[in-house]
């Protein structure tokens, strides 16, 4: 990976590819005080209103890359950044790797929490792990006065829903939501229906005298692979169908519509949905159906099978942080007789957690 210059012209080597860097790519760039607020890191220019530049003089020397611009304007650019730039370091996918992952894990990625929990460190590691196994559970976390919410905000910003900031889950009569029953929650992705479905999801254990209740995870993003390297007819139709999905309560109707298996344009996954009592397949020619509905079928099986879910008890104070696009959760059944069982639970949406990562990052050097 390399920048030379080729009479003026300033070339990006990277492997056998060269490419010639666009001037005006270069000039949009320019750092001076001039050009950039440094409170902000904001422009103080419109480079759409620039018109045809050329470079007049290049020089590099010493890792720096000196040119002067057809407008008048010379710059010093940093060839670091600039490579950096191009190779895209600073993207998710570069900064972390995910591991997909199935129960033979061994040790769930577990942080303590402290007083300086926020911007330490610990945070900086628990945000890598969140992003490489699809979640993390933090211990010793604050259960009163809905510490749930100060701990979603230093994170990023709470994402609010018709349940309000957070949400109490606990056993009541006639509730809106299966959660808050004392039945068994199969492996499910929460909200579906909402748009944009909800990112990560936060349960923090406030009270557990159950005997059972305990919590279960699965990585759809396994499953998934595991679908399509089996059964690649089940895996294509169920990237293909967009399910509707739908709440409703007294006060409101939501919808929201999506692939049980959504790729991105290369084919990448980009997230999971699973809640199978909340589903509305279209109504599709009959052998379609025929498929669709056995593809479902077997990736409910793969879900709820041992092979690739997780089970643990959730104690007082810990927070489990869940990516809803990836991994699915559930809880097992428990009796109301044995005592209380009490969590809050809230979301929080990709940015804050990729934004704190980069901050973080920053911070840290790393
Ligand atoms: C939920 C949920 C799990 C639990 O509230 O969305 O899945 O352990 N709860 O009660
Ligand atoms: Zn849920």
């Amino acid at each position: 990976m390399k920048i030379e210059l080729n009479n003026k012209k300033v070339i990006f080597i990277n492997d056998h590819n060269k490419t010639e860097i666009h001037p005006i790519w270069l000039r949009e760039r320019v750092r001076d005080e001039k050009f950039l607020d440094k409170n902000n890191d904001q422009r103080l220019f419109d480079p759409s209103f620039l018109n045809n530049i050329i470079i007049k003089n290049a020089k590099i020397n010493n890792n720096i890359l000196d040119l002067t611009f057809s407008d008048g304007i010379t710059s010093k650019f940093d060839i670091n950044k600039l490579t950096s730039e191009f190779l895209d370091t600073e993207s998710l996918s570069n900064t972390v790797k995910q591991k997909l992952w199935d129960s033979s894990l061994k040790n769930n990625p577990t942080y303590k929490f402290n007083e300086n929990f926020s911007n330490s460190k610990d945070m900086f590691d628990l945000l890598k792990s969140f992003y490489k196994y699809g979640f993390v559970i933090v211990k010793n976390v604050p259960t009163e006065n809905n510490y749930i919410v100060n701990f979603a905000n230093s994170i990023g910003s709470i994402r609010p829903t018709n349940f309000g900031d957070f949400f109490n889950v606990r056993s009541v009569p006639n509730p809106n939501d299966l959660a808050y029953t004392s039945l068994a929650l199969s492996p499910h992705t929460d909200n579906p229906y909402r748009k944009p479905v909800p990112c990560i999801q936060l349960l923090h254990c406030i009270e557990s005298e159950v005997s059972g209740g305990f919590s279960t995870l699965v990585d759809g993003f396994k499953v998934a692979t595991y679908l399509k390297e089996n059964n690649p007819e089940y895996f294509k139709i169920l990237t293909k169908i967009k399910v509707k999905f739908k709440f409703i309560d007294k006060d409101v109707i939501l919808e929201n519509k999506g692939e049980l298996i959504e790729l991105d344009k290369k084919n990448n996954f980009k997230q999971i949905r699973f809640n199978t009592r909340l589903d509305y397949v279209p109504l599709l020619e009959k052998n379609q159906l025929e498929l669709y509905y056995k593809a479902r079928k077997e990736i409910s099986n793969l879900y709820n099978s041992e092979k690739f879910r997780i089970k643990f008890k959730l104690a007082p104070g810990d927070i489990m942080m869940v990516d809803n696009h990836r991994l699915l959760h559930g809880r097992t059944a428990y009796d109301t007789n044995e005592g209380k069982r009490f969590l809050q639970g809230c979301y929080i949406d990709h940015d804050s957690s990729e934004g704190k990562l980069r901050h973080l990052k920053r911070k840290f050097n790393l």
